[in-house]
């Protein structure tokens, strides 16, 4: 399958987009949460989506090796701006997309995929497979998202796009990860701007069509952030849900293995 490019606006406004990885988490508890789920350390790590590098050289920092898969030439060009400016010497980019990914099967060990919204719904069911295929047994994948019900600014995220964080968005997208055996992990950090010019900078890339009615909304730098950790480890099997279509059903099943023997669906939000 050919790859499906979700644009984003981070490609053309590097230094917003820098300052946007910088404001988000600055704690780093969603890496807490994944470490303790599954230490990516001495591992091979593949990068989803990996935008302009900023997560991928911190894996790659213990990591044995860390492929970063982006498919927009931009962003790519980011990722080899980072590397001159943070060499890596274990870090290789893979210019396609998730849903045809240029790895061998069984050849990683940890996948992580940030802020990756096409994952959640049918329309990522060819990148889910590929996932399966790239993943050796006992393999742990990762899907970051946005909680929009949770936090000041996830709430500032769904009032700029209301027809993608649509009202029901979060129990569905738990549903979905549920009925592929994904464990979903709740994590409340904050998105913190050193300075209002910094903020701004962040909702005009992000916001483009309504940054200046939502910043004016934001009287402090620090707002509350709701984050789901969607977690699957590839050592129980997994049964392509009855809703897809037939079609990516058939396709899906070729990587998926029809029964889930044990912890079908063990789902909880902690
Ligand atoms: C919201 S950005 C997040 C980037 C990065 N993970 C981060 O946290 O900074 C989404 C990324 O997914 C990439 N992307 C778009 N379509 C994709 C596809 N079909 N497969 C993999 N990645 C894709 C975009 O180019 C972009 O880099």
């Amino acid at each position: 399958m050919s790859a499906v490019l979700y644009p984003y606006p981070g490609a053309e406004n590097a230094p917003a987009y820098e300052q946007l990885n910088r404001c988000t988490d600055p704690e780093q508890k969603v890496e807490a949460c994944l470490r303790a789920i599954a230490p990516w350390g001495g591992r091979t790590v593949l990068d989803i989506g990996a935008g302009s590098g900023f997560h991928t050289v911190r894996f790659a920092a213990t990591a044995q090796r860390v492929w970063a898969l982006e498919p927009d030439q931009r962003l790519v060009q980011q990722v080899e701006q980072r590397l001159a400016r943070q060499p890596a010497g274990n870090v290789a980019i893979l210019q396609a997309g998730a849903e045809a990914m240029p790895l061998t099967d069984a050849s990683v060990d940890w996948v992580h995929a940030r802020f990756a919204y096409f994952f959640g719904t049918d329309a990522c069911l060819p990148g889910l497979t590929e996932v399966h295929r790239v993943l050796r047994p006992g393999g742990n994948f990762f899907v970051i998202d946005v909680n929009p019900g949770v936090g000041e600014y996830a709430r500032i995220v769904c009032r700029a796009y209301p027809d993608i964080f649509y009202a029901n968005y979060q129990r569905d997208h738990e549903a979905f990860f549920a009925r592929h055996g994904f464990r979903c992990h709740a994590v409340s950090t904050v998105f913190r701007a050193p300075d209002r010019a910094a903020l701004e900078a962040v909702f005009r890339m992000d916001f483009p069509h309504c940054w200046r009615e939502l910043a004016d909304t934001v009287t402090t730098l620090e707002l509350t952030y709701g984050i789901s950790v969607y977690h699957w480890r590839k050592d129980c099997r997994v049964m392509v849900p009855a809703s897809s279509s037939t079609a990516v059903r058939a396709a899906a099943r070729a990587h998926w293995p029809r029964r889930c023997s044990a912890r079908r669906n063990s789902h909880c939000c902690t």
